[in-house]
């Protein structure tokens, strides 16, 4: 019988401390996740240099919890995965250090995961017969993208963004709108009580209707000058319709070309990776759009949706399968783009 292969898993990407156990790539034991969204929520956003220190806090502990909830010990690990781009340099090395540390000191190969390809192999962990071919919607805070996975670790990027991020623009708008931070999750739930169609939005055209790319920085900027436009005139603004406005603009665009590329490499099904992902109006607009196009629509858990290592763990396994072990001189790699490997 094959034996199970254990990894454990550690991500500090951004602004979580995150650090699983994932057995064959699917099966989490554990998945500590320790976020410093309320220290970040002062500033408006991630300050780097804080988000570093705080990795240095935690990340033993995070580790030692991971290992405990999964009542294992460093002894039952076969590897050790971790993310090493894309994200914030100094945050990142902090978990690629404590990951190399523990592979050199335990001799166990280290694995070197990129964390968009995390995102995509959450759906991994959630849906346990999922495999590839699938397209894949990958909409987070850093990356807006949609690719064919036509093997485990093998994209092919068939529409990415041109500016902004989709979560990069919920959180510019969010921030405009004087919501606070992370935006998405405030856009989302101030939206629910507003009207999509109360102002027309405009969408960016890239005139050849087979381009998947995305664009959200002129939607950015329309929000932006509708704001300032009504405080010139000291005219009341509705949140709630210019929360639902602007979400209506970036879904339709997110939902249409995730359509069009499953028709366009003839696959029935689709798998969304990332933060957005836990947004109620994707989830809902593509499960209607899916049933009517004959495509199945696969969202992870929302816990699975954030930054979190159990989806580090999955991509990692697929990795050491193929026998892609990382030197113990990985460095970390802030622009990493998806489906490149630098190990
Ligand atoms: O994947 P993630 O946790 O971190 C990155 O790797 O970027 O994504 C964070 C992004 C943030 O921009 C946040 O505003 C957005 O995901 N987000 C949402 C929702 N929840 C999180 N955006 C829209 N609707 C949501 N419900």
């Amino acid at each position: 019988m094959k034996k199970d292969v254990v990894i454990l898993a550690i991500e500090s990407s951004c602004d979580e401390t995150a650090a699983a156990v994932v057995v064959n790539g699917r099966e989490v034991l554990s998945n500590i996740i320790s976020s410093q969204i309320d220290i970040h929520k002062k500033f408006g956003g991630v300050v780097p240099e804080v988000a570093s220190r705080k990795h240095i806090e935690v990340i033993g502990a995070v580790v030692q919890g991971a290992l405990d909830e999964a009542k294992l010990s460093f002894d039952d690990i076969d590897a050790i995965g971790v993310t090493y781009g894309p994200g914030l340099v100094g945050a990142l090395l902090v978990g690629l250090q404590y990951a190399k540390g523990l592979a050199y000191a335990l001799n166990k190969p280290l694995i070197g995961v990129n964390h968009i390809e995390g995102h995509v192999s959450a759906n991994f962990i959630q849906h346990k017969e999922l495999e590839p071919p699938f397209v894949c919607l990958i909409v987070s805070g850093g990356n807006s993208n949609i690719v064919y996975m036509k093997d485990y670790g093998e994209f092919e990027i068939l529409g990415q963004t041109r500016d902004d991020a989709a979560g990069e623009a919920y959180d510019k708008i969010a921030r405009a709108l004087g919501l606070g931070y992370p935006g998405g999750p405030k856009i989302d739930k101030l939206a629910k009580e507003g009207n999509p169609d109360a102002i027309k939005f405009p969408r960016a055209n890239f005139h050849d209707n087979d381009i998947l790319d995305f664009s959200f920085s002129g939607l950015k900027s329309a929000v932006l000058n509708y704001l300032n436009g009504k405080a010139m005139k000291n005219e009341e603004i509705n949140k709630a319709d210019v929360a639902a406005s602007f979400q209506k603009a970036v879904i339709d665009f997110l939902v249409d070309n995730s359509i069009k590329a499953c028709k366009l490499k003839k696959v029935d099904k689709i798998a969304i990776a990332g933060g957005v992902a836990a947004n109620s109006s994707l989830r809902d607009n593509l499960f209607k759009e899916g049933e009517k196009n004959g495509i199945k629509v696969l969202f992870p858990e929302l816990i699975l949706c954030t930054d979190n290592a159990a989806m580090i763990g999955s991509a990692a396994y697929y990795e050491f399968v193929k026998g892609r072990v990382a030197s113990l001189d990985i460095n970390a790699v802030p622009n990493l783009k998806l489906g490149e490997r630098r190990i």
